[in-house]
């Protein structure tokens, strides 16, 4: 069954936690919608994850059309979510518009996802008047990385707390769909769950979420090096990938494969036919 802006929704109303995960690709966005995920992210984690970039600032429109359509083909249940790349919604409504609509039209999105509260209100509400679904992103917002002064959680203090809680209202009154809540105490993610009719998906906002989403690089043991405090490897396909590669090596360089089984095989009589007119 596909899973729709309607189906996230009910899961909400009755309890049913919604899953969400990142993919970049057809392969991988394939496996990760058997696998019965309600939706796919097409983050702009992708600058980091797939484009080797620090942050996700770089990423570029055709970026996300290129890997969003790549997803497309590869999902058929999971609703499809977009993120919008730094600068292409920042600027005016009207670009907002514009780039929502191209990662529909182009790139196959059921929803598109922008980061902000108050201050993108205005997009928000003129994406949805275009009936394009939106995702909206509070907390800490990887785009904002440079004000923020790194990637630090957000909403600690009381003033903080209660100017998330304020944007989460006046994103949902603007017509947003659901909303991602990422890198806040889970007691606040907690308030704003109850809050809102809207689902929220936490990413390091604690269990009180309607949903959760993970970058599935992170959570399938493909990164290297420091990980967040919230992310839980649920597999090592990195350490198995390791394995394979190595084997791969070893065997191709002694000779072991590919072997008979890996290989065509001919009738004697064309190879005998050949050897006389060598
Ligand atoms: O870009 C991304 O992958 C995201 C998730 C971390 C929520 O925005």
């Amino acid at each position: 069954m596909k899973n729709t802006v309607s189906t996230l929704l009910k899961q909400k109303q009755s309890g049913d936690k919604i899953t969400m995960l990142t993919a970049y690709d057809y392969t991988t966005a394939k496996i990760i919608d058997e696998c019965g995920v309600n939706a796919i992210l097409i983050g702009d984690s992708l600058g980091m994850v797939m484009l080797g970039y620090e942050n996700t600032l770089p990423v570029t429109m055709e970026d996300m059309i290129h890997h969003t359509a790549a997803v497309s083909r590869g999902a058929e249940n999971a609703f499809i979510v977009a993120d919008m790349p730094f600068m292409s919604y920042q600027v005016s409504v009207q670009d907002a518009v514009v780039n929502a609509g191209r990662l529909i039209k182009e790139g196959g999105a059921n929803a598109v996802k922008l980061e902000g509260g108050a201050e993108v209100c205005d997009r928000i509400r003129a994406i949805v008047n275009a009936s394009i679904p939106v995702v909206a992103h509070l907390g800490l917002t990887p785009q904002s990385v440079n004000a923020f002064g790194g990637f630090k959680v957000q909403g600690k203090s009381l003033d903080k707390a209660k100017k998330l809680i304020e944007d989460a209202m006046k994103i949902q009154e603007a017509g947003a769909c659901a909303v991602v809540l990422e890198g806040i105490p889970a007691k606040l993610a907690d308030i704003i769950t109850k809050k809102l009719f809207i689902p929220t998906i936490g990413i390091g906002a604690g269990n009180g979420c309607d949903g959760q989403v993970l970058v599935y690089q992170d959570m399938l043991g493909l990164t290297t090096g420091h990980t967040a405090k919230f992310v839980k490897r649920f597999a090592e396909v990195g350490a198995v990938m390791r394995q394979g590669i190595s084997d791969y090596i070893s065997e191709t360089k002694s000779g072991v494969f590919p072997s008979e089984e890996h290989t065509y095989a001919v009738d004697d009589d064309v190879i005998n036919e050949l050897m006389k007119e060598c």
